[in-house]
C-alpha cells in the first residue's frame, strides 16, 4: 500500500493508472474508518483495481459552531486497516494542498443541497461538492464508490457528475449497521454510554416504519407519527426532522408510488446522527431497506 501526501505526486499515479488503461476507483472519507467505509473499499475491490481510498477531514464543509476540531482523527489505525484490507494507495493530503492561500471556487448543486442536512447545516453541501470534485479532478477515479447512510451527499454528487458532465460513475453502497441498528458512523465515537443506548432509537423508528409500510400503511402523515412515536420513547433524544421524501427530488412525497427515502436527523446528547431507509415500490408492495 502507497501512502501519498501530495495532490502532484497523486496525478502522477491517477495518470499512470489511467496510461495503463487500468480502471481506478476511489472511496472518498474523512477518515476514523469503519466497518461502513470498509463495505465501500470492499466494493470497490469487487469492480475496480487499483483503488484508492482518500482520507481527508474537508475543514469546508463544517460549519463554524460544528466538530471540525473534534472530529476524530486515528490515522495509524486507518492505514493498519486499509494494509489488511489491501487498498492499493490512500491518499492522505494537508489542508494547505487541497486549499493553498487564494483558493476561491466553489461547486455549488442547487435545489437538492438546500433541503434536509442543507437546512440544518448552510453550506455544508458546497463544502462536499467543491472537495469531492477536487478529488475527482485529482484522481481521475473511472467509479466512486458512496454510502447510502449519506443518501443526500450521494444524490448531490450523482447530480454534481450529471450537471458537469464528469467521467466518473458514482455507485452508492447500502448502509452498514451495529449488532443492534445504529447505523456505523465515525461520530458515535462521541456517544456516551448511555447516549449509545439511547441512539439505538433512531434504527428502531426507520424498523418500526418498514413494519408499518410491509403491513400496508401507505399514509405519510400516519407513517411519520409512527415513527415519531418510538423517537419519543427516548427522552434524551431530540428529533430534528423526519421525513419521506423523493429518492430523485428529495422533496416531501404526498404517497409512497415512486423510491423513496424515509430520513431523519436527531441528537442524541450533543451528538447529531442521521438515518434513512430505502423505500421501493415493487408491483403492490414495497421493498423497504433499512
Ligand atoms: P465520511 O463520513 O468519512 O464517509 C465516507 C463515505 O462512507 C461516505 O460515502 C459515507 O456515506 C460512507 N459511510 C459512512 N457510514 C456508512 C455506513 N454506516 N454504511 C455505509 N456507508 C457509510 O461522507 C464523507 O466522509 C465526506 O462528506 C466526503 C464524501 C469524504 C467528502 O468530504
Amino acid at each position: 500500500m502507497e501512502w501519498i501526501h501530495t495532490v502532484a505526486w497523486m496525478k502522477q499515479v491517477a495518470a499512470e493508472a489511467q496510461r495503463n488503461g487500468r480502471l481506478l476507483g476511489l472511496v472518498p472519507t474523512m477518515g476514523a474508518l469503519h466497518e461502513g467505509h470498509f463495505s465501500l473499499v470492499r466494493a470497490a475491490q469487487r469492480e475496480c483495481s487499483p483503488v484508492v481510498v482518500s482520507i481527508f477531514v474537508n475543514p469546508v464543509q463544517f460549519g463554524p459552531s460544528e466538530d471540525f476540531h473534534k472530529y476524530p482523527r486515528r490515522l495509524d489505525a486507518d492505514r493498519a486497516a486499509l494494509e489488511t484490507l489491501q487498498v492499493d494507495y490512500v491518499f492522505a493530503p494537508p489542508a494547505d494542498g487541497m486549499y493553498p492561500a487564494g483558493f476561491g471556487t466553489w461547486v455549488n448543486v442547487d435545489g437538492l443541497s438546500e433541503r434536509l442536512e442543507g437546512r440544518s447545516r448552510p453550506g455544508h453541501f458546497r463544502g462536499v461538492a467543491t472537495v469531492v470534485l477536487k478529488l475527482f479532478e485529482i484522481v481521475q477515479p473511472r467509479f466512486a464508490f458512496f454510502g447510502r447512510k449519506d443518501a443526500q451527499q450521494a444524490r448531490i454528487i450523482r447530480q454534481m457528475a450529471r450537471d458537469l458532465d464528469l467521467a466518473t460513475d458514482i455507485v452508492v453502497c447500502p448502509i452498514v449497521r451495529e449488532a443492534d441498528g445504529l447505523a456505523m458512523s465515525s461520530r458515535n465515537a462521541y456517544l456516551s454510554a448511555t447516549d449509545r443506548r439511547a441512539a439505538t432509537v433512531l434504527s428502531r423508528s426507520l424498523e418500526r416504519a418498514r413494519r408499518e409500510i410491509i403491513s400496508g400503511e401507505g399514509d405519510i402523515v400516519r407513517l411519520i407519527a409512527a415513527l415519531r412515536s418510538v423517537i419519543e420513547t427516548e427522552p434524551g433524544v431530540a428529533l430534528e426532522y423526519a421525513e419521506i421524501v423523493d429518492a430523485d427530488t428529495l422533496e416531501p412525497v404526498m404517497t409512497l408510488r415512486k423510491p423513496c427515502y424515509i430520513v431523519l436527523a436527531a441528537r442524541v446528547g450533543n451528538t447529531r446522527l442521521i438515518d434513512n431507509a430505502l423505500v421501493e415500490p415493487d408491483g403492490e408492495s414495497f421493498i423497504v431497506s433499512v
